[in-house]
C-alpha cells in the first residue's frame, strides 16, 4: 500500500523532477475529504474571528460529496456556522430548472445548503433559467459579484477526464471569464449515468472561466479513483496546454491537488518510483518494477540483463539481488505460480506453489455479484471451472439492478403479461405507470418490481446454463440500492446484516467479490464495503478461518499484472461459453443505459480484456493461452 503523505502546505513539498503541482496522496477519499473539509472549516473560523466574510468557490459532481457531508457534520456536532460564508458555484447546465434533480442548484441544496445556516442571499449559482439573450449579461454580473464580494478566498475543484475544471473544456483560454460553453462529448458521456442516457445530457453549460478560478487565493482540487489517474498525470507532469485546461493551474501559487491512491496511480513517483528516487525494495515493488521493465523493453523476463536494470533506475535492486539472472528466475517462477486451471485448488496435488489450497477437495463457494451479470462478465470462465470441478457454487446478486432496465424493455414484458393475464393483472397498472412517467420521474414500485424481475430471470437463465441449481442462486436486493434513482442511499446495518446472513448460512471456503475501486461512489465499491464490513463482523467465527477471499475486477479494469495472485486460463471453447452466459442478460445488451465511455458491449469488453491479460502473460515469457481471468487475494 502506498504510504499516506502528510497534508503539507503548498510550496513546502519535495518536488520530484516530474511534478509541477503540489499534491497530496491519501489512502482513501474519505480521509482525504475530511482533511479538506477541515481546511475549509479553519478558514471559515479564522474569517469569523476577524468579523470577515469567507468567500468560497464550490464544485459539484461526485468528488466533493464527502467534503460537504463532513462540513454538515461539523455544523451539527461542532457548531461550525456558515453565517459569514458567501458561496459562488462553478457552473450549471443550461438550460436547466432549479427543481430538476439533475441541476447543480438541486445538488448543492441537497448536499450542503439545506443542512447548514448559510443565508440564502449569500448563495450564488450560475442560473440555468435565464433567457438565452440574457446569458451574456448574467455572466458579466456573476464576475462582478465575485469581485464585489472581495474575490474567492478558497476554490474547491473537481477535474473532468477531459481535463476540464468547472466546465472549462479543452480549448478554453487562460484568461476566460464566466461564459456559456458547449460540453465536450466525453463530459457528456460521463454525465450520462446520472441523466439515464447520453441523449438526456444537456449540451451547454454556464461556467466560471479559467481567469475567474485562478484569481482565487487558494485552490484545492479533488480527484478520486483510477479513472482520473491519466488526466491527473497529464495535469501535474505535462506541459501547460489548452488541450488540458487544468494544466493552467501550474501557474497558480497556492494550489493543492488532493488525491486518493487510485487517482495518483499514474504519477511517475507512484507508478515507477525507481525513476524518481532510491527505493526500499519490497517484494511487491520488485514485481511491479520487473513487469514494467519487461514490457517497456518488449523483452520476456528471462531475457532481461544487468544492463537493462542499471539503465532504468534499478541499480540498487540489482545490487540487492546479486544478478539479473537470479532475479529473473525468481520473478518468472512467481508469475508462473499464479497460473492455475484449478481455482478451487487441485485435489491430491502438492499445493505449496499453487494459489489455492488442495483441501477440502470440494469447497463451498460464494460468488458475490454487485449487479445481476457481473458474475459471468468478470469471472464466467472461473465460475464454469468451479462448477465443473465439483465445488458447491452459490451466486449472490447483491443488488436488484432494476435501474438499468429501460422503460421500453419493461413495457415489452408488461405487455406480454397483459396479453396473457388480461385487464385485472398487475401488468395493466405497470403499463399505465410507464405511460404516465415523465422524464426524470422515479419509477413506481410496481415498475421497479418488474424491472428487478427481468434481471432475476435473466440471471437464472445464465446460472442454469453454467450448471448450478436455482437453490444456489440468491438475490439479496440490498436496501441501499433501492432508491429508484441513480443516487443511492448510504450503506446501513441492514445491508451488512444481509451479507452476514448469507455467509453464515453457507459457511464458504471461498468468496469471490468485485474489487472494483475505480469509482469510489459507485455501486461496486459500496457492495465491496458491505462485504468488508460483514467480514469484519464474522471474523471471530471459527469457520471463517477456512474462508479465503478472492477479488475480481468489474467490466472496466483489470488488475495490473504484478497484482495478480491467481490467473485462471480459458480455452477458446470456454471463451465462447462465457460469451453465451453473458448473452442471457438480454436487457443489458445493445446500447445499455449505463454504457460508460466504452461503446463495446459487455461481452466484448470481457473478451478483449481476458485476451489482453493472456497476451501480457505471454509477452513476459509465460505459455500462450487464449484468455485469462485474474484475481487478487484479500486478507481480512
Ligand atoms: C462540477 C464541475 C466539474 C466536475 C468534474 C468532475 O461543478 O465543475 O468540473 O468537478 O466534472 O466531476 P466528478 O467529481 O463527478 O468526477
Amino acid at each position: 500500500m502506498y504510504k499516506k503523505l502528510e497534508y503539507k502546505e503548498a510550496g513546502k513539498f519535495e518536488e520530484t523532477r516530474f511534478e509541477k503541482i503540489h499534491n497530496v496522496v491519501f489512502d482513501n477519499s474519505n480521509i482525504a475529504s475530511i482533511a479538506v473539509a477541515q481546511e475549509i472549516a479553519d478558514l471559515i473560523r479564522t474569517k469569523q474571528a476577524d468579523y470577515k466574510k469567507c468567500v468560497l468557490g464550490l464544485a459539484t459532481g461526485s468528488s466533493p460529496i464527502k467534503v460537504y457531508e463532513e462540513l454538515v457534520r461539523m455544523h451539527h456536532e461542532e457548531g461550525l456556522s456558515f453565517k459569514n460564508v458567501v458561496t459562488f458555484n462553478l457552473d450549471e447546465y443550461y438550460p436547466m430548472t432549479k427543481e430538476n434533480t439533475q441541476s447543480y442548484w438541486y445538488f448543492m441544496h441537497e448536499h450542503l445548503f439545506n443542512h447548514v445556516d448559510i443565508l440564502p442571499e449569500n448563495i450564488n449559482i450560475p442560473s440555468g433559467e435565464v433567457k438565452p439573450d440574457e446569458v451574456h449579461q448574467f455572466c458579466i454580473d456573476y464576475e462582478l459579484k465575485i469581485k464585489e464580494a472581495g474575490g474567492l478566498d478558497f476554490q474547491l475543484l473537481g477535474i473532468g477526464r477531459t481535463g476540464h475544471i468547472g466546465f472549462n473544456e479543452p480549448g478554453s483560454h487562460y484568461n476566460s471569464g464566466t461564459r456559456n460553453i458547449t460540453l465536450d462529448h466525453i463530459t457528456r458521456i460521463d454525465a450520462a449515468t446520472s441523466f439515464l442516457g447520453i441523449e438526456h445530457v444537456p449540451r451547454v453549460a454556464i461556467t466560471m472561466g479559467i481567469g475567474t478560478i485562478r484569481k482565487a487565493k487558494r485552490i484545492v482540487l479533488l480527484a478520486w479513483g483510477v479513472n482520473k489517474a491519466s488526466v491527473i498525470k497529464e495535469t501535474i507532469e505535462g506541459e501547460i496546454t489548452a488541450d488540458v485546461p487544468a494544466t493552467y493551474l501550474q501557474r497558480h501559487e497556492n494550489v493543492t491537488f488532493v488525491l486518493d491512491e487510485g487517482a495518483s496511480n499514474d504519477l511517475t513517483r507512484v507508478k515507477t518510483p525507481w525513476l524518481v528516487k532510491n527505493c526500499i525494495w519490497t517484494d511487491d515493488l520488485m514485481a511491479k518494477a520487473v513487469v514494467w521493465l519487461s514490457s517497456k523493453l518488449d523483452k520476456s523476463i528471462l531475457k532481461l540483463t544487468d544492463k537493462d536494470y542499471n539503465y532504468h533506475g534499478m541499480s540498487s535492486l540489482l545490487v540487492e539481488q546479486g544478478s539479473a539472472y537470479q532475479m529473473n528466475i525468481n520473478m518468472f517462477n512467481k508469475l508462473q505460480h499464479t497460473i492455475t486451471g484449478w481455482p478451487g485448488g487441485k485435489p491430491n496435488a502438492d499445493d505449496t506453489n499453487r494459489p489455492e489450497r488442495n483441501t477440502p477437495a470440494k469447497k463451498r463457494v460464494i460468488i458475490f455479484s454487485p449487479h445481476p451479470d457481473d458474475d459471468v462478465i468478470s469471472m464466467g470462465g472461473t465460475f464454469d471451472r468451479l462448477v465443473e470441478q465439483g465445488h458447491e457454487v452459490h451466486v449472490a446478486y447483491q443488488t436488484s439492478g432494476n435501474i438499468a432496465v429501460s422503460d421500453e424493455e419493461a413495457l415489452k414484458f408488461a405487455e406480454v403479461s397483459f396479453d396473457l393475464n388480461g385487464e385485472k393483472s398487475s401488468a395493466s397498472k405497470i403499463i399505465k405507470d410507464l405511460e404516465a412517467k415523465k422524464e426524470y420521474d422515479v419509477d413506481s414500485a410496481a415498475v421497479r418490481g418488474l424491472k428487478g424481475l427481468i434481471r432475476r430471470k435473466e440471471s437464472v437463465a445464465a446460472t442454469r446454463y453454467v450448471g448450478i441449481p436455482d437453490s444456489q442462486v440468491h438475490f439479496l436486493d440490498l436496501p441501499f440500492y433501492e432508491t429508484g434513482r441513480v443516487k443511492k442511499d448510504k450503506l446501513s446495518e441492514k445491508d451488512v446484516a444481509i451479507m452476514c446472513d448469507i455467509i453464515t448460512e453457507i459457511k464458504p471456503h471461498q468468496i469471490y467479490a468485485a474489487g472494483d475501486l475505480a469509482d469510489p461512489h459507485g455501486t461496486h465499491k459500496v457492495c465491496l464495503d458491505a462485504l468488508f464490513m460483514a467480514l469484519d463482523q464474522l471474523k471471530p467465527e471459527s469457520y471463517m478461518d477456512d474462508c479465503w477471499v478472492w477479488l475480481y475486477r468489474g467490466a472496466w479494469h483489470e488488475w495490473d499484472i504484478h497484482d495478480i495472485e491467481m490467473a485462471v486460463p480459458m480455452s477458446p471453447d470456454q471463451v465462447l461459453k462465457k460469451k453465451q452466459a453473458i448473452f442471457y442478460h438480454q436487457s443489458q445488451k445493445d446500447g445499455v443505459m449505463f454504457q460508460g465511455d466504452d461503446s463495446r458491449e459487455f461481452w466484448m469488453r470481457a473478451e478483449d480484456r481476458n485476451k489482453e491479460t493472456a497476451k501480457k502473460y505471454n509477452s513476459l515469457g509465460m505459455a500462450d493461452y487464449a484468455a485469462f481471468e485474474a484475481f487478487k487475494r484479500y486478507h481480512y
